[in-house]
């Protein structure tokens, strides 16, 4: 493992949580003894490699004060943006206040409490050495179909190689600003980070991953989410 450089995160929180519905943002929702956002600190900070965790909060947030830091001496917040990539740039800016150009970031969502330790060590084992970086990713299960606007399907689209992207998304602080700033000059579309990465030129790595580290995004999701901490404190 390459011991010179370090780990930080950046999590964007600063969704409103519109699929969710709930008038609470997702990431305040309690679930397992916790708030979500509580669960996902609380995991990151828990693993010895990583430094630092800059937390993207929305301007008006009245609910981040209320929560119980795991570690607060690791904690660092930032401000929000308008979209997830703009409340990830923001805390990458915050982190290069400190940071060192080649130090790894892993951005990870707020609202994906379930992340498991050794999903974040893979990662880092993994990529270290990894002149981009990569993300986690679960190949996807499902017979794909490609339809057409009117939903006739035209063609089952192969499986083979294909994922569903997943967080933590590791890469350099500044190779990772870089992209995302030049992503968005260019009115590029990015939903994740990796994608910025791959708009450069650039190839991220994917490691697989738990297909249990879901994104909390409707309501039905909560219930599982649950299960899945349940599950993981006794496993
Ligand atoms: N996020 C953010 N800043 C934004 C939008 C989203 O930091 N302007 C964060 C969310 O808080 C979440 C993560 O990015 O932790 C993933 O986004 P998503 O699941 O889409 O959350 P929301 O945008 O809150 O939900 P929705 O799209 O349903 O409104
Ligand atoms: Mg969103």
């Amino acid at each position: 493992m390459n011991n010179r450089n370090k780990y930080y995160c950046v999590v964007p929180a600063a969704g409103v949580g519109s699929r969710m519905g709930t008038a609470v943002p997702k990431q305040y929702l309690r679930l397992h003894g916790k708030t979500v956002i509580e669960h996902t600190l609380a995991r990151l900070c828990a693993h010895p490699l990583i430094e630092g965790v800059v937390v993207a909060i929305g301007a008006d947030d009245q609910y981040w004060p209320q929560q119980q830091l795991p570690d607060p001496d690791k904690i660092y917040v930032a401000q929000g943006g308008a979209e997830r990539c703009h409340s990830v740039l923001n805390g990458l800016q915050f982190l290069s206040g400190f940071a060192d150009v080649d130090d790894w970031v892993l951005v990870h969502d707020a609202a994906r409490p379930c992340l498991h330790h050794d999903d974040i060590s893979r990662m880092i084992d993994m990529l270290s050495d990894h002149p981009v970086g990569g993300l986690l990713g679960v190949p996807v299960a499902d017979t794909v179909k490609r339809s057409n606007p009117a939903g006739e399907v035209l063609q089952t689209v192969s499986r083979d190689h294909l994922w569903r992207a997943l967080t933590p998304q590791m890469f350099r602080l500044s190779q990772l600003q870089q992209a995302l700033q030049a992503a968005l000059d260019e009115h590029f579309l990015v939903t994740d980070e990796a994608s910025a990465m791959e708009h450069a030129g650039l190839k991220p790595h994917m490691v697989e991953g738990r297909a249990d580290n879901i994104k909390i995004t409707r309501p039905e999701d909560l219930s599982l989410a649950e299960l899945y901490l349940a599950q993981q404190e006794t496993a």
